[in-house]
């Protein structure tokens, strides 16, 4: 068999074998195939689409690629163990805050988290800007951290889903990301390699989403709960908006500081404007998770418990449990009259320069364009442009407006942290075309304050409608 002819055949339209799929991941997982030649059939995917069967076959082929995570150890008898993932976004730092909530009321959760992918932020990047953390630990030591603390976070490595690992990093660099079935692939195959019972998908949409449009997130959550009952996993999907940035904070380390100061919120910070998009995902994604493991079935109930254990202080202590047992370095400051001596993770990189950007008119904040944000980031050295590159942990945005605020000309909407002139004004470009003042009604202007970030939540019910 030769790659060529397989090229060939999906430029053509056609449909690949199992044994042909079979035949690309293996060779390609042992080095036998060059990138440039993946590159192309992954671009022919790309225009062409794959039909389910080839779908099917190549998530599987893909979480075979190496060995699958035995949970066994970590099983609690009549509970289920349920991981989740989002297909990417601009500030999303969910993952962050929800694990160590979750680990809180009693779900183990051992979860493989990915780099940056093109214009989107990765949970791997962002734990790595603590300074020690280690993304990498043995699949074996990661068991065992979850049996002791309850809670893991680590990479793709080459122990597990190997596969996706390669072709994540190729596809970031050959604009072949944003095709449903490569994404459902990716995600479905590393999800599988992980041994869960359950899958819990967060599924984004808008600008700074591979999703442009509710229609096209609702395929892709389809594609991956098919995949799941195919591979006998429940899953289900929440659909989430990301057409502005998730939450203040977008960049690695500011986004370590947004989850920090959101598990460490009191009673009215958490329930406050600043957090309000992102506590809406986090309780919905963190109730069902929770709902799903067999713990609490109670939707409304879990976010009770979830605003209680982030008020009592025991899901902060599981973050920094979480950032101890994987060797990031914590210091103790001495943070507030509220919470006295507190250990913070300490974070890589220092940055030399701030600079606020103001509104240009009065009015509204109507959008803000999360892919341009998103991209701005990139310019900042806050994301990869090729596979190799290294990253700028510090660099990033820290928003004061959101959509739906009121704005007087000259108000600072947010600041940009870098580290060089050349890369800030790059990314101004972006920033200056990412933000829309407009002088709508105050009507209209709260309810853009108000429109929903949860959007609709799928299952496997509804793929057989
Ligand atoms: N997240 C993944 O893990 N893979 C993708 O392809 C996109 C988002």
């Amino acid at each position: 068999m030769r790659m060529y002819d397989i090229i060939e055949k999906k430029r053509d339209g056609k449909e690949l074998t199992k044994y042909e799929i079979d035949y690309f991941i293996k060779e390609y997982c042992e080095d036998k195939i060059p990138d440039y030649q993946v590159s192309a059939l992954l671009m022919a995917i790309y225009f062409n689409g794959l039909s389910k069967e080839e779908l099917f076959n190549l998530t599987f082929a893909m979480r075979d690629s190496s060995k699958k995570i035995d949970l066994s150890d970590i099983k609690i008898p009549g509970k289920y163990i349920v991981d989740k993932h989002s297909t990417g976004g601009v500030g999303d730092k969910v993952t962050l805050i929800v694990l160590p909530i979750i680990a809180a009321l009693g779900v183990g959760v051992c979860k493989m988290s990915g780099k940056g992918l093109g214009f989107t932020g990765g949970t791997a990047d962002k734990l790595e800007s603590i300074e020690g953390y280690d993304i990498n630990i043995p699949i074996k030591n990661a068991l065992k951290q979850v049996q002791e603390i309850g809670l893991c976070l680590i990479s793709q490595s080459n122990e597990i889903a190997i596969a996706d690992k390669k072709l994540y990093a190729l596809r970031d660099t050959t604009a072949t990301v944003e095709s449903m079935d490569l994404i459902a692939s990716s995600i479905m195959s590393k999800k599988l390699a992980c041994g869960v019972d359950k899958i819990l998908l967060d599924v984004t949409v808008g600008s700074g989403a591979f999703m442009k449009n509710l229609e096209d997130a609702k395929l892709l959550a389809k594609k991956m709960i098919e995949i799941g009952e195919a591979a006998n996993v429940e899953t289900k999907a929440v659909i989430t908006s990301m057409s502005e940035p998730l939450g203040r904070n977008v960049g690695n380390a500011l986004e370590i500081k947004e989850v920090i100061s959101f598990l460490l919120a009191d009673e009215e910070s958490i329930m406050s404007d600043e957090f309000r998009d992102l506590r809406e995902v986090v309780l919905e994604i963190a109730a069902q998770m929770i709902s799903m493991s067999g713990v609490c079935t109670d939707i409304e109930q879990n976010k009770r418990d979830i605003i209680r254990v982030i008020l009592s202080g025991e899901a902060y202590e599981k973050f920094l449990e979480l950032v101890k047992a994987q060797k990031g370095k914590v210091e103790k400051v001495y943070l507030d009259w509220l919470h006295k001596d507190m250990y913070l993770p300490v974070t890589k990189d220092k940055v030399t320069f701030f600079k606020e950007i103001h509104a240009q008119s009065s009015g509204y904040i109507v959008s803000i364009d999360s892919k341009s944000i998103g991209e701005a980031l990139v310019c900042l050295g806050g994301g990869r442009r090729t596979k190799e590159d290294s990253i700028d942990y510090s660099v990033g945005f820290e928003f004061s407006k959101k959509v739906g605020d009121k704005v007087e000309e000259g108000d600072v909407i947010l600041t940009v942290l870098y580290n060089d002139k050349q890369n800030f004004e790059e990314a101004f470009e972006y920033i200056e075309n990412a933000i829309y003042i407009d002088n709508i009604d105050d009507e209209l202007g709260e309810k853009l304050k108000l429109k929903p970030h949860v959007l609709d939540i799928l299952g496997v019910d509804d793929i057989h409608e």
